[in-house]
């Protein structure tokens, strides 16, 4: 198996957020219909999507391309009686097979950075009716003049990350105008992400001793957490939720 899955799997959640942050998002989107259309992109094993769907009386489309985060979800849906409510679909959020427009609210946890911020609002802006939402988490610079390891570490990795300024200009010039904006707090980093994988890689440590490839894996996904640790006052995700000018 690879070796990125077997870290990821089964975990609650496949990236920083807690069940309270998407509560607070939603609680800002105010004028949707008595069954709002909603498409959540990039789902993962889906903790969001259970939570838009006891926080709503809408239907859910939840698209991601990894087919055991949706027999995940599937499962979960099933168990807590929202199989009729959720449908999931494996789907890429490249190209989403929906008729436009089609949703009232788009939500996407931790997943746009895939696409990047200005190119996913420009083309799921298509799918959206009059009026609709998206609501998104994006990591952002928090603090002007990062600390060097920090900066270099993640114009290696994300090299598209900007600041909450310039993530509200790329929502303004999308065609888009700011309802909010919060920081997910750090607890949302650890509780449900960072911390089963921090276990977890202690384990596969051991079991891949012998293996280099595996230990590199390893060892990046570690320095990762570390960062985190020492530099979390300068970057962190961000839900940003928005709405379509009319
Ligand atoms: C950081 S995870 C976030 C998952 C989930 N929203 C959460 O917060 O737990 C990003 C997700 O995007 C999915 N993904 C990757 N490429 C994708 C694509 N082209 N289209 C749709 N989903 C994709 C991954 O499989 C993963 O589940």
């Amino acid at each position: 198996m690879d070796i990125f899955f077997e870290i990821h799997r089964d975990l609650p959640r496949e990236g920083p957020g807690d069940d309270k942050s998407t509560r607070q998002a939603l609680s800002f989107i105010r004028n949707l219909p008595p069954k709002p259309m909603i498409l959540d992109i990039g789902c993962g094993p889906g903790q969001q999507t259970l939570v838009l769907a006891q926080n709503t009386t809408g239907k859910i489309i939840a698209i991601d391309t990894h087919q055991p985060f949706l027999d995940h979800l599937q499962r979960q849906a099933q168990s807590s009686g929202f199989s009729n409510r959720i449908a999931i679909a494996n789907e890429t959020m490249f190209s989403l097979p929906f008729p436009q427009p089609y949703f009232d609210l788009i939500w996407s946890e931790g997943a746009i950075y895939i696409i990047g911020v200005e190119q996913g609002l420009r083309s799921w802006r298509n799918l959206l009716n009059p009026g609709g939402y998206i609501a998104m988490t994006e990591l952002s610079w928090l603090k002007p003049d990062p600390p060097d390891e920090v900066l270099t570490y993640w114009q290696n990795n994300y090299p598209g990350m900007v600041n909450i300024a310039q993530n509200l200009n790329i929502i303004k010039t999308t065609g888009f105008h700011e309802i909010n904006h919060f920081v997910l707090p750090k607890s949302s980093w650890w509780d449900n992400y960072y911390s089963p994988i921090e276990a977890r890689l202690l384990s596969l440590r051991g079991k891949y001793c012998n293996n280099p490839q595996a230990l590199m894996e390893i060892n990046a996904t570690q320095k990762e957490l570390d960062m985190h640790r020492k530099y979390s006052d300068w970057y962190g995700y961000v839900f940003y939720i928005i709405q379509l000018n009319t």
